[in-house]
């Protein structure tokens, strides 16, 4: 899998320098997506409404860039921008929704490049597009307006762009949970779980404090047949097929007493094991995907 992401990522950038040259443009346009953990779908589709984009807008030069889970990063894409002679760049969302704090980041992002660049390049804004006839007509009408509008980094509506700062935090805590949240804990109701392990650490008093517990969503930990499944750090305990009933135990007994749960705890080992939810053995395809 990590061989596919690097092998998406070098073409998307190796494209993007085949734009470069045979063209000066002047005005490059960023699609900016999300990818995922777990298949190379978005970039694809990031890739192929470039592809459009190219063809209807030929002198426009088109590049690609990911917020998360994959690249080219946005700061590569604008330096790749600059570097084949754009003027102008636009930004262009292209997830839905685009919340506000994420709209903001971006701008963040884009801020930071352009104090830290050398040579000045102006960056636009492109406003949220949504046509399910055409979605590559679509992004030409939303490049063409922000080009009218000069919806630039600095005139967009909004906070100050810059980042939280609880985002430089990292909280003192006694124990650091990793929820999984992938897409096999998820189908087993992982989402909820999680929500309700929240809401027991409030009311135990374990979201704060001395005894804080950090508990981070994460996607897949690997043994999803054992789901839904939750790790305790530091001791590294691994507990697996996780209801509320364990969950309670787990908070009363680990996170307020220190007592391992053991009827829900798993070690590593190169053998299968069985869900304690479950007598029947896990499938052939135990954590691959
Ligand atoms: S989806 Fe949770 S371990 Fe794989």
């Amino acid at each position: 899998m990590k061989c596919d992401s690097e092998l998406s990522m070098n073409t998307i950038q190796d494209k993007s320098l085949q734009v470069s040259q045979h063209h000066e443009p002047d005005i490059a346009v960023i699609l900016v997506g999300r990818g995922s953990l777990y298949t190379q779908q978005p970039a694809e589709e990031l890739s192929s409404l470039a592809d459009e984009l190219r063809f209807k807008h030929p002198t426009w030069l088109v590049t690609e860039a990911l917020l998360e889970q994959g690249g080219p990063s946005l700061p590569q894409a604008l330096e790749s921008s600059r570097r084949a002679g754009a003027g102008t760049a636009v930004l262009l969302p292209v997830f839905m929704p685009v919340e506000a704090a994420t709209r903001n980041w971006l701008r963040f992002v884009a801020q930071r490049w352009q104090r830290q660049s050398t040579a000045p390049l102006e960056i636009l804004l492109g406003d949220l597009f949504n046509d399910s006839h055409d979605v590559a007509d679509a992004a030409v009408q939303a490049v063409s307006r922000s080009l009218v509008s000069k919806t630039t980094l600095a005139s967009d509506s909004g906070n100050a762009g810059t980042p939280d700062p609880d985002w430089s935090v990292i909280p003192p805590h006694a124990y650091h949970v990793l929820f999984c949240h992938g897409p096999r804990c998820t189908t087993a109701g992982a989402a909820e779980l999680g929500a309700y392990l929240r809401k027991r650490l409030k009311d135990a008093g374990l979201d704060r404090g001395p005894g804080h517990v950090l508990a981070a969503r994460t996607g897949c930990l690997y043994p999803c047949n054992l789901g839904p499944v939750m790790v305790v750090y530091p001791e590294g305990t691994w507990y697996c097929g996780l209801g509320e009933d364990a969950i309670s135990r787990i908070v009363d007994c680990h996170f307020l007493n220190g007592k391992t749960v053991s009827a829900n705890a798993f070690h590593p080992s190169p053998h299968r094991q069985l869900s304690p939810n479950s007598q029947t053995p896990p499938l052939e395809s135990l954590g691959e995907e």
